[in-house]
């Protein structure tokens, strides 16, 4: 539920702009205030007098509207509100997002709120997939902006493809997480997931079978605490969950180096299949076959280990560190040295020989390692497994 809650809802000027009419709606089923905002091109799909029915409020269309400004001035509506949404986000407010503009009221307000905000992109195939798109994108991801969407699917200008807005209890769930009062309110868990590709020239890597789905759990489950969660991914097969924000990278050094960006944490959390190789001649171009029919030779560099870089950091190494450990035999003995060897505070270690159906599976059993000992859970779906140690990282982090 999100009684009480003030949501300042941005409606940018895109076809879903419709669906936002019902996110009005059931936003306030669940009991919040929902204060409207429409840029001039919103009015264009919806009209200000059915926003204003629906939210029972009056609607914010104008900069320089000056009752408003005498009323409440366009500083304080950014800030009464507990979290903005922009909904739908067009590729327009994006790019003013991204570049800092304040020419109008909607992006004014984004410039001066000191709340958090989510956006529900929409757009076109090709506009979402626009490098220009993708660049601010990124950008937005590094201001903390959180994302909802966009969804696959076909859309109205009769293309296929992503850039359709989320479906509304997608966006609402991505409210619903990022006002949560849990218990992990105003920490921040940095969590790592997936696997890591490495190089061998530009058009071949090597990698693993994660799937990305154990620490895409963890991000959620921490999420859904309260904890401000940074997702340092490689190219996962599940996608990142709502709510995160989420940075994407490639290699093992890459994720260290946004590990190490997303310092200070209050936790870690290293789910990530890191490679610990990687090919240390891989080459600039494509390798070609030269006709001897020798293959080439790969040599291997071992690549930074982070879970321990960051357990071993002297100063401002987060308050609980916890790491998995894969194994396919002495799981226990294993682990426990995996822990005193990388220093980290927790291992997570679960048996991932192939008859377990573990990797690439929905279930986990996993035995929990600390100073104390080691603990044996029985064996659960992945996201109860998540849910359980999110609980254990909030005691641990809120007894520090
Ligand atoms: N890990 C890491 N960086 C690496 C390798 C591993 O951060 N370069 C982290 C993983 O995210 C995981 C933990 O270390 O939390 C253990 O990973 P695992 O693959 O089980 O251990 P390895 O260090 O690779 O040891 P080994 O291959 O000897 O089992």
């Amino acid at each position: 539920m999100l009684t009480g809650k003030r949501v300042l809802l941005i409606i940018g000027g895109g076809i879903a702009a419709f669906k936002s009419l019902d996110l009005i709606r059931r936003l306030r089923d669940q009991g919040a205030e929902v204060v409207p905002v429409l840029t001039r091109a919103a009015e264009e799909f919806v009209t200000p007098l059915s926003v204003s029915a629906l939210a029972a409020q009056k609607v914010y269309r104008d900069l320089f509207d000056l009752t408003d400004e005498a009323e409440m001035g366009h500083i304080e509506l950014s800030r009464a509100a507990d979290l903005v949404v922009v909904a739908p986000a067009t590729a327009d407010l994006m790019a003013k997002m991204a570049s800092g503009l304040a020419n109008d009221l909607a992006s004014t307000l984004l410039m001066a709120t000191d709340k958090r905000v989510l956006i529900a992109p929409s757009m076109n195939v090709r506009m979402w997939e626009h490098p220009a798109t993708q660049r601010n994108l990124t950008v937005l991801h590094g201001d903390g902006i959180l994302v909802a969407g966009p969804d696959k699917g076909a859309m109205a200008c009769g293309e296929f493809g992503p850039g359709r807005m989320a479906e509304v209890p997608e966006i609402i769930d991505a409210i619903d997480a990022a006002l949560r009062d849990g218990p992990l309110k105003g920490r921040h868990v940095i969590v790592t997931s997936g696997p890591t590709h490495e190089p061998i020239d530009p058009v071949r890597y090597i990698a693993n079978r994660s799937s990305g789905a154990q620490g895409t759990a963890m991000a959620e489950a921490l999420r859904d605490l309260g904890a401000t969660v940074t997702f340092v991914t490689g190219p996962a097969d599940v996608a990142p969950p709502p709510g995160v924000d989420v940075v994407r990278i490639e290699t093992a050094r890459e994720m260290l180096a946004a590990v190490q960006a997303a310092h200070p944490a209050d936790a870690a959390v290293f789910a990530a299949a890191v490679a610990d190789w990687r090919v240390e001649n891989a080459s600039g171009s494509k390798m070609k076959k030269d006709g001897s029919g020798k293959a080439p030779a790969l040599e291997f560099a071992e690549n930074p280990d982070i879970l321990a870089t960051v357990s071993q950091m002297d100063e401002g190494r987060p308050g609980l560190v916890v790491g998995f450990a894969a194994e396919t035999d002495d799981v226990v003995e294993n682990a426990t040295a995996k822990r005193l060897r990388k220093q980290c505070d927790w291992i997570v270690a679960n048996d991932v020989s192939v008859e377990t159906g573990i990797m690439g599976g929905d279930e986990n059993a996993i035995v929990l390692i600390d100073a104390e000992g080691a603990d044996v859970w029985p064996r659960m779906a992945k996201r109860d497994v998540a849910r359980l140690l999110a609980q254990r990282i909030a005691d641990a982090v809120g007894a520090r």
